[in-house]
């Protein structure tokens, strides 16, 4: 309601509510006080199938006095809680309040057990039973529709359970890489490659760096083109964290491999964008996520 400009639809809602309601009063006392047109034996005069004859008797004192409550209690409750316009009710309940204070007693039931994981080193929370039980149920919920359940990811989504990073693996840098999210930003290469040619001969380089199949004699032309690629993914290929430039020598392909792939990057360039959780997740929430994320590629042996 609060998002009208002006109060009418408030006071029409209100009157209309409250006019109901006397109305049902009304009606109820009235058909108390009118008198049917009955015949002397107290019938009403209609009759079914021969000898079924309508009476007219008062209404049962039960019936009434449900009516009455329910009266009462209509006005009771519009009293205490919203329902009359934009009157808030003497209790001052809210569906979004009560939604804040459930969800407050739950954060509060399990902060201990938060606390106790976050005064933990990342490390020592991947391999505890209950924190790792956790993290798998956060990661459902915030995380496998992007990498999927199983984080193994899928193309543009990173696979986290092996130990090809791009933007560092380190308990530090997940956690920086979910709390501030990530940007991996390849801008379009292939006019500072060259012509087309070079730039086909800098992707079969790029598939010789990985020992895949390519065609060595362009390979070796395009080798002196990499220096444009260079600044990026480093002199040897084997790419930069800081930056978020992967490593072109693991055979682990991002954005799906050969050499349609590697031409389709260099010519359209890539912005890929991992969004960050510090406005989701608490901190502490946070913590066992990064070290359910570890533990996937570090604890793959304890399992
Ligand atoms: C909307 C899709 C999306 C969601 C949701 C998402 N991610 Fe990502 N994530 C990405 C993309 C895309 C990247 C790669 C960014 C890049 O190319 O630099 C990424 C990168 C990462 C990385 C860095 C990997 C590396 O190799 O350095 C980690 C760790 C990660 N995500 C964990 C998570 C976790 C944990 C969650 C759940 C809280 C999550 N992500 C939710 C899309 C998503
Ligand atoms: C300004 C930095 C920068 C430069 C210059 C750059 N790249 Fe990239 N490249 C990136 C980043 C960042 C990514 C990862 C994009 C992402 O996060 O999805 C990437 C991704 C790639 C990929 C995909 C890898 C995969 O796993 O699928 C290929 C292939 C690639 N670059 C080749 C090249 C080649 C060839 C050149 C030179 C012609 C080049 N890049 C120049 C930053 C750069």
């Amino acid at each position: 309601m609060s998002d009208f400009t002006s109060n009418f639809w408030s006071i029409y809602v209100s009157a209309i509510t409250v006019v109901s309601i006397l109305a049902c009063a009304l009606l109820l006392w009235f058909s108390g006080k009118a008198k049917a047109m009955t015949a002397s034996d107290n019938t009403t005069g209609h009759v079914w199938d021969g000898d079924l004859r309508e009476m007219n008797n008062p209404l049962p004192r039960w019936w009434v006095w449900l009516f009455v409550i329910t009266i009462v209690f209509g006005f009771v409750y519009l009293a205490l809680y919203p329902g009359l316009g934009t009157y808030g009710g003497k209790l001052g309940w809210t569906s979004s309040g009560q939604h804040k204070d459930e969800v407050a007693k739950g954060d509060a039931a399990v902060a201990p057990l938060y606390a106790k994981f976050s005064a933990m080193k990342v490390e020592d929370v991947s391999r505890d039973p209950q924190a790792k039980a956790i993290g798998e149920r956060l990661f459902m919920n915030n995380c496998s529709q992007c990498h999927g359940s199983d984080a193994h990811g899928g193309k543009g989504f990173p696979n986290l359970t092996d130990a090809d990073w791009l933007h560092g693996g380190t308990p530090e840098k997940i956690k920086e890489t979910l709390t501030l999210g990530r940007m991996g930003n390849m801008p379009p290469m292939a006019a500072a490659v060259g012509t087309a040619d070079d730039v086909k001969n800098v992707a079969n380089y790029v598939l010789s760096l990985s020992k895949a199949p390519h065609d060595s004699v362009r390979a070796e032309l395009g080798k002196s083109k990499f220096a444009a690629c260079a600044a990026c993914h480093g002199n040897d290929g084997k790419g930069n964290q800081a930056l978020g430039a992967p490593n072109l020598t693991d055979d682990i392909w991002l954005h799906g491999f050969g050499e349609n792939a590697i031409l389709a990057m260099v010519n359209s360039g890539k912005i890929n964008q991992m969004p960050a959780q510090a406005d989701k997740l608490t901190e502490a929430q946070i913590h066992v996520l990064a070290s359910y994320v570890w533990g996937l590629s570090n604890n793959a042996v304890a399992k």
